[in-house]
């Protein structure tokens, strides 16, 4: 909408010069991830054939929130640890966005939704936008009732959970509507997909197919990725041994600290691309999801994630977010909180160590959310990380924690 603002923390890294990271943070396409066999077999309500596709889920969250009527009549109930391009959407359709507290282990406090609908009722919030954070599914039950009561309606982001099991079925079936982002855990470059759980509900959008041009240019991107797996980000000069008088020069080096504060900001971020609402994600995007080898991304991930938590165990100044790994959780990254971001989040950094954080977050009165915004990291346990790569960032990451 043009012209709302919103208080926003704004991270600022380019001070410091952060080299690239040296591993890739999603998975990058390699024919050795593809399998011809899954066919019949679909373990994710999102591989089902009454999806609507859209190149990323951002775009798959507007027509979500339009269908519910989220705009200037309709507010959205979103959780105060979220990403940009979760409330994008709300705000591109002239929305208000309440933000609703979080536990410890990233559960909505259903107190402060409730606070929220009993303080907020011109415009009424219309739905409740709830995440399976990094693969870990919410309990619904409860949220189900109370979004009944309030007639409030149920989407669920399942950008970090393609599969999964709630406590009342799969991921993704149980919302009225419910969105993923295939592309975070297949090699498939891009991809954002819709569920609405009733035909009636279901939502009208009629994408442009990609034209033939951006097919190819998705192709050509596959080839390289097949031809030089590690061309870029590059590791080929790395290795353990010269971690270690990596990571002496940086200390020595002294270095410049990022700019981190609040501050006004138009509403929606420049991760949005209105260019980008209205078409479809590529046939090559969407073969590549159908083809490629489940039961391999699933167990890699896992082994993963798991590998993590054994790296963590007795290392100082981190720990995970969630200690054990269920049996039905498909990671999407390994979420780890660590205590000292100033020091030890630039440290890795300046290594070229591959990880994402959510420091660009609405103000809110979350602490969960305010402590996450800059301690909370997540690391990269896909699939199609090789055997050098891991070993490089459990090094990295073990060198850097046990600084001070
Ligand atoms: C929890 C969550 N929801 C939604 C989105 C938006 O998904 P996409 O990147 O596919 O637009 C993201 C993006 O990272 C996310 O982390």
């Amino acid at each position: 909408m043009p012209g709302l603002s919103v208080r926003i923390y704004q991270f600022d890294p380019s001070p410091c010069n952060f080299p690239p990271a040296k591993v890739p943070v999603l998975p990058r396409f390699s024919l050795h991830s593809l399998s011809f066999g899954w066919g019949d077999s679909k373990p994710s309500v999102f591989a089902q054939e009454e999806v609507q596709h859209f190149v990323r889920g951002r775009y798959a969250l507007l027509e979500a929130f339009r269908s519910a009527g989220i705009g200037p009549g309709g507010a959205l109930l979103a959780p105060a640890y979220h990403c940009r391009t979760m409330i994008d959407p709300a705000f591109r359709l002239g929305a208000t966005v309440h933000l609703y507290s979080l536990t410890p282990d990233l559960r909505p406090n259903l107190d402060s939704i409730h606070d929220l609908v009993l303080r907020f009722k011109s415009p009424a919030p219309r739905a409740l936008l709830v995440p399976h954070y990094f693969g870990f599914a919410q309990f619904l039950s409860e949220l189900v009732a109370f979004c009944a009561e309030h007639q409030l309606l149920l989407i669920e982001d399942c950008s970090h959970s393609y599969f999964g099991q709630t406590d009342l079925g799969l991921v993704g079936s149980v919302g009225d509507y419910s969105v993923a982002s295939p592309y975070k855990f297949f090699p498939c470059i891009e991809g954002g997909v819709l569920r609405s759980k009733n035909a009636s509900q279901a939502c009208t959008f009629s994408g442009k197919r990609r034209q033939a041009k951006a097919e190819a240019s998705l192709l050509l991107q596959c080839l390289q990725d097949v031809r030089s797996p590690r061309s870029v980000p590059q590791l080929a000069n790395e290795n353990v041994a010269a971690l270690d008088s990596e990571l002496k020069r940086i200390l020595l080096a002294g270095a410049k600290q990022p700019l981190d504060g609040l501050i006004s900001q138009a509403a929606i971020s420049p991760h949005y691309q209105i260019s980008d609402e209205a078409r479809q994600s590529a046939q090559l995007s969407r073969w590549i999801v159908r083809h490629t080898n489940i039961s391999e991304l699933i167990e890699l991930r896992r082994r993963n994630f798991l590998r993590w938590l054994d790296v963590l165990r007795g290392l100082p100044n981190c720990k995970p977010l969630f200690s054990e790994l269920p049996e039905d959780v498909v990671p999407y990254m390994f979420p780890c909180y660590i205590e000292n971001p100033q020091e030890h989040f630039v440290l890795l950094k300046r290594l070229g160590f591959p990880l994402w954080r959510w420091d660009e977050m609405m103000l809110s009165d979350c602490q969960v959310a305010g402590t996450y915004r800059t301690h909370l990291i997540h690391l990269p346990c896909h699939q199609a990380l090789e055997p050098a790569q891991i070993e490089w960032m459990i090094s990295a990451f073990t060198m850097v924690m046990r600084q001070s």
